[in-house]
């Protein structure tokens, strides 16, 4: 989610543990010696080189960068198309009534696709096939924007009760089945369709906290079944075609002063405060903190459901531990383990990864169905010479005992920020996708921004720079670029206790010395970026970055966007724009389908602003009739000529 005139941003509001991790000149050698490896140069030694930046110039990208403007509406790069293919309140069933601003109800919306659409992924149907035509789209719902959806409420603004039913039921996650036909994309009322919200389904918790006492409330005496899902931003999928949705800013959900409660220390750490506004706890007492002072426990976890299987019953994984999850992106292992990456979206806070237990079985489908339950949890610490470690989260190990308040692994898990502090992990300037280039094998962490990045003599030891995150006031974020050992592609190791890193891109405006941007050569007026969120690779390992906040982070104001690049070659690191999104809306959940002829987009909050209300938005993106409210919706883009995206 965005910074500005969010319902439930809440991603400043954790606390981390000092970290002393000073800053060291050896971080400028780290950009200088990748550009010296890949010939991509950092814009303050661009002016330096100018003849080598030109002669090595060559993106694989062929298009022309679309027009970085701000304004209501969305632009894509000349030779492209998007499509609307989905939007917030379009029917998904059969008996789902059309959707209709001034009649919203919780009963209608529960049948219509919901809010805030996040993460994507498209799972071709049928289950195995690549096709590239027809499958099913998942979505996830992240948050509402009240202030959007209904007439005369305020930003953060009371609800009513019904009010109230509409925006749980608009939370959650969506499967969609979807078709193309006659060249354009279609929404199928099918079998497979289906929506979780925060009210009907349960969701099963699997792993080493379920049943735990820290997890039992008064409507799950036994804290083995959570109704709903919260905040579900980013995601993946597994190898064994499930989806996986991290639930990130839970915390903004609960009311009451949970300072109060027995859980209050673990609480404050995750940021369950009432300093912001909570409206659903003034109807619904299960997010009334000091009444239920378990219920924050129970999010913050990876989910797993089967779209393929309408009747499956979603999971929380807890082995995976619980943080403020962007997402979580799987990749095998070369001996068959499966590792899973995981981001915790706040400032200063960390990157995981999760290593299967078991072995991915790839011709057994239902032998993988707990392979998340069994496995290492680790928290990565970056060095200064290129390294980086993976410190495990392993009760009994290290600081992780009882001494120090870890009774068991589940306690491990339910407070993975404290375990994850008192190993020594480093704190990076928002951690969002963590996503592997299955082309190279190297594995890309988006770290979108964080202006409270403070200089080497700060006082507290977490915010001062450090070698991964080296910018003072990091105001455009940045990629790190992780080299797991033992090859390229299927043969990189991402179960090994040591990687090496290196930075890959710092966003920024290249022109401008100041600014500390890094990208390959040739980045156009139009083609540089700023607070990289989501991230995909196309079918040629080209990266593609979505952006969370260029209209506040870059000025004057740019639109949110989809950005292309190669990893390797002479064009490592070009950044060049293909689509900009409306006012107020963040790009999210970059997806391709298998031939890398359609790139999905969720347009997250369109409309959004400070000033903007359901009367009078900043865009009536993408319906621009006045009597309808700005709609969150999922886009397809592709080229006319009908090639591969990119080229
Ligand atoms: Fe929901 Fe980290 O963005
Ligand atoms: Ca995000
Ligand atoms: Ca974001």
């Amino acid at each position: 989610m965005g910074d500005a005139g969010d319902g439930y941003e809440s991603e400043d509001i954790g606390i981390a543990r000092a970290m002393a991790e000073p800053f060291s000149a050896i971080a400028e050698k780290r950009l200088t010696r990748r550009a010296a490896l890949t010939g991509a140069v950092a814009a303050g030694a661009l002016a330096a080189a100018p003849a080598m930046a030109q002669a090595r110039r060559g993106s694989s990208l062929t298009f022309k960068d679309a027009p970085s403007t701000y304004d209501d509406k969305d632009r894509v790069s000349d030779g492209y198309r998007r499509q609307v293919v989905v939007r917030w309140g379009d029917p998904l069933f059969a008996d789902a009534p059309s959707f209709d601003p001034l009649k919203q109800t919780g009963a209608s919306q529960e049948r219509q696709f919901g809010y805030n659409n996040d993460f994507l992924a498209f799972m071709p149907l049928p289950l195995g096939s690549r096709n590239s035509a027809h499958g099913l789209l998942c979505s996830n719902h992240e948050y509402c924007n009240s202030n959007l959806m209904f007439p005369g409420i305020a930003e953060r603004g009371a609800l009513t009760k019904a009010q109230t039913e509409v925006e749980m039921a608009a939370h959650g996650l969506s499967v969609v089945e979807i078709r193309k036909q006659n060249g354009g994309w279609k929404v199928v009322q099918g079998r497979y369709n289906r929506r979780f919200s925060m009210s009907g389904m349960g969701f099963r918790v699997a792993g080493p906290v379920a049943g735990h006492p820290r997890l039992r409330t008064k409507d799950d005496p036994t804290g083995t079944l959570v109704i709903g899902t919260l905040n579900n931003c980013a995601g993946g999928v597994t190898p064994w075609g499930t989806v996986l949705t991290g639930e990130e800013n839970f915390n903004g959900y609960f009311g009451g002063d949970a300072g109060k409660t027995p859980e209050a220390a673990n609480h404050k750490r995750y940021g369950v405060q009432p300093s912001r506004g909570a409206p659903w706890s003034a109807h619904v007492e299960r997010f009334d903190v000091e009444k239920n002072w378990n219920e924050p426990n129970r999010f913050g976890w990876i989910c797993e459901y089967d779209p393929y299987d309408p009747n499956s019953t979603p999971a929380k994984r807890t082995a995976l531990g619980r943080i403020k999850h962007e997402g979580a992106t799987c990749v095998v292992c070369p001996d068959g383990r499966v590792a899973v990456y995981t981001g915790d979206d706040e400032r200063f806070e960390y990157v995981y990864r999760f290593v299967t237990a078991g072995k991915y079985d790839p011709k057994n489908r239902a032998a993988n169905r707990d392979l998340l339950d069994e496995g290492t949890l680790s928290v990565a610490r970056f060095e200064a010479d290129g390294t980086m470690r993976w410190l495990p989260l392993v009760h009994g190990t290290g600081p992780l005992t009882a001494a120090n308040g870890f009774a068991s692994q589940a306690d491990v898990l339910i407070e993975a920020r404290r375990a994850a502090d008192a190993l020594g992990a480093t704190p990076m300037d928002r951690p969002e996708d963590v996503e592997t280039n299955p082309v190279t094998g190297r594995t890309y962490i988006a770290c979108t921004y964080n202006e409270r990045r403070a200089a080497a003599d700060a006082a507290a030891a977490r915010t001062r720079v450090n070698a991964a995150n080296p910018r003072v006031g990091n105001l455009t974020g940045h990629l790190v670029e992780l080299i797991p050992p033992g090859g390229r592609g299927a043969k990189a190791d991402h179960a090994a206790d040591v990687f090496r890193w290196e930075m890959f891109v710092q966003g920024g405006d290249p022109a401008d010395p100041k600014s500390g941007a890094q990208y390959g050569p040739g980045v156009s007026a139009d083609g540089w970026l700023a607070a990289p969120d989501n991230v995909a690779f196309d079918p040629k390992g080209r990266i593609w970055i979505a952006t969370d906040g260029m209209p506040t982070q870059a000025k004057p104001a740019r639109a949110d966007g989809i950005f292309g690049a190669d990893t390797e070659g002479p064009g490592r690191g070009t950044t060049k724009r293909l689509y900009g999104a409306p006012s107020g809306a963040e790009v999210c959940g970059p997806c391709f389908t298998p031939d890398g002829r359609t790139l999905f987009l969720a347009i997250q909050h369109p409309g959004e602003g400070s000033r903007s209300t359901f009367d009078n938005p900043s865009s009536r993106w993408p319906d621009f009739r006045p009597d309808m409210p700005p709609r969150p919706s999922v886009i397809a883009i592709e080229r006319i000529d009908g090639k591969e995206i990119g080229a």
